[in-house]
């Protein structure tokens, strides 16, 4: 068949020679611009075979002149940031909180690594950010069962409450009403009297009368504990009863319930989970939810001479 090329009237372009009932095909150049990347696309395909990984064959695949490999480099960076973090955390380990707080990176490495076993590990019960829940302490605040200085946090952190480990904290609040070492009428008496020394005297409006008859039990039977005033005792875990602050619930029923019950809440031992190191981030990171206390100023004992000339023994 004999085609004929021509160049077109209207367009001025040259036409491919192939006709259709009179309907002639153009021949239009491709832009030069588009040809150009189209053939630097090649020769960068071509380059990039060579010096990068690319291929699949039957067994493995082209490794390329270079011989990178994203899964080499996550390993070493990986390796890299845990040795570049044994360094942290072995000077977390022996660091004071006095130390830790006046070092801004360290301070910010133990609360970031904290914060995240925190996430993990601890959040189900105290809720995000230490929030707290009936039954589980708020830790972003600065009220202590068992004590806010870093030393006491880690050590609940590490043994435990009523966990079963032989260090953890112990004591436990009798259940008055179950055992039924009080009465019922006693009972009544002694939660009108916890009322009227707590904060929520107000909000309550005890009984004053029978506030007065539950003084007596109260100074018999939980003073030991909780103490004469209501102030709690840390030693022995027992919460301040003068606030507006409640493990169990601040209702009146919820009060009573508790004395009847002697509920003691049971948080797990993790020594045997997490390093010293990270025990101690955790603690950093709990601490400085908010409410972390000073450490107390050294005993007696321990304190530095008073006069560095002392004389030689
Ligand atoms: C299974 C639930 C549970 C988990 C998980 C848990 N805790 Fe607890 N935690 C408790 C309970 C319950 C108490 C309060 C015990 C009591 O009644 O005295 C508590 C108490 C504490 C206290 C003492 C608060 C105070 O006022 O003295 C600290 C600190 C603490 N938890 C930190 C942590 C950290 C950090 C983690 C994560 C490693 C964690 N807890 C995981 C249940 C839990
Ligand atoms: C052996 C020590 C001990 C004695 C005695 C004791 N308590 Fe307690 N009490 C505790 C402990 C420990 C807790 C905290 C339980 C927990 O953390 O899960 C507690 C908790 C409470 C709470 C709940 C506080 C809150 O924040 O929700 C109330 C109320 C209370 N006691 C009242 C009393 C009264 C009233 C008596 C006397 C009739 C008494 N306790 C005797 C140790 C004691």
């Amino acid at each position: 068949m004999a085609e004929k090329t021509e160049i077109d009237d209207v367009s001025g372009t040259q036409t491919t020679g192939h006709e259709w009932d009179g309907v002639k095909e153009l021949d239009t150049p491709l832009p030069r611009w588009w040809l150009y990347i189209f053939y630097a696309s090649i020769l960068a395909a071509i380059v990039y075979w060579v010096l990068m990984p690319a291929w699949p064959l039957v067994n493995g695949y082209t490794k390329g002149v270079l011989g990178w490999s994203d899964r080499a480099n996550v390993a070493s960076d990986l390796s890299a940031l845990r040795s570049a973090r044994a360094a942290d955390f072995a000077r977390l380990e022996r660091a004071s909180y006095a130390e830790i707080a006046a070092d801004a990176d360290l301070r910010e490495f133990a609360r970031a690594a904290g914060e995240s076993v925190f996430g993990d590990y601890c959040r189900t019960c105290h809720g995000a950010g230490g929030a707290g829940a009936p039954g589980y302490p708020v830790l972003a605040d600065d009220v202590w069962i068992w004590g806010g200085t870093l030393a006491d946090i880690e050590r609940t952190i590490a043994y435990g409450i009523r966990s079963g480990h032989p260090s953890a904290h112990l004591s436990q609040m009798p259940a008055f009403g179950r055992d039924a070492l009080l009465a019922p009428q006693q009972i009544g008496d002694v939660t009108e009297y916890v009322i009227s020394i707590s904060a929520a005297r107000t909000r309550l409006a005890p009984n004053m009368g029978a506030a007065r008859r539950g003084a007596t039990t109260y100074q018999e039977q939980c003073a030991l504990c909780h103490g004469p005033t209501g102030a709690g005792d840390r030693a022995q875990g027992a919460p301040s009863l003068d606030d507006d602050l409640w493990l169990y619930g601040g209702s009146r029923a919820e009060i009573r319930r508790q004395i009847e019950l002697g509920r003691g809440g049971v948080m797990p031992a993790w020594e045997s989970r997490f390093d010293p190191a990270t025990r101690r981030a955790l603690a950093v990171y709990v601490y400085e939810m908010g409410g972390g206390e000073p450490d107390p100023p050294p005993a007696p004992a321990e304190a530095p001479a008073a006069t560095p000339m002392a004389a030689p023994q």
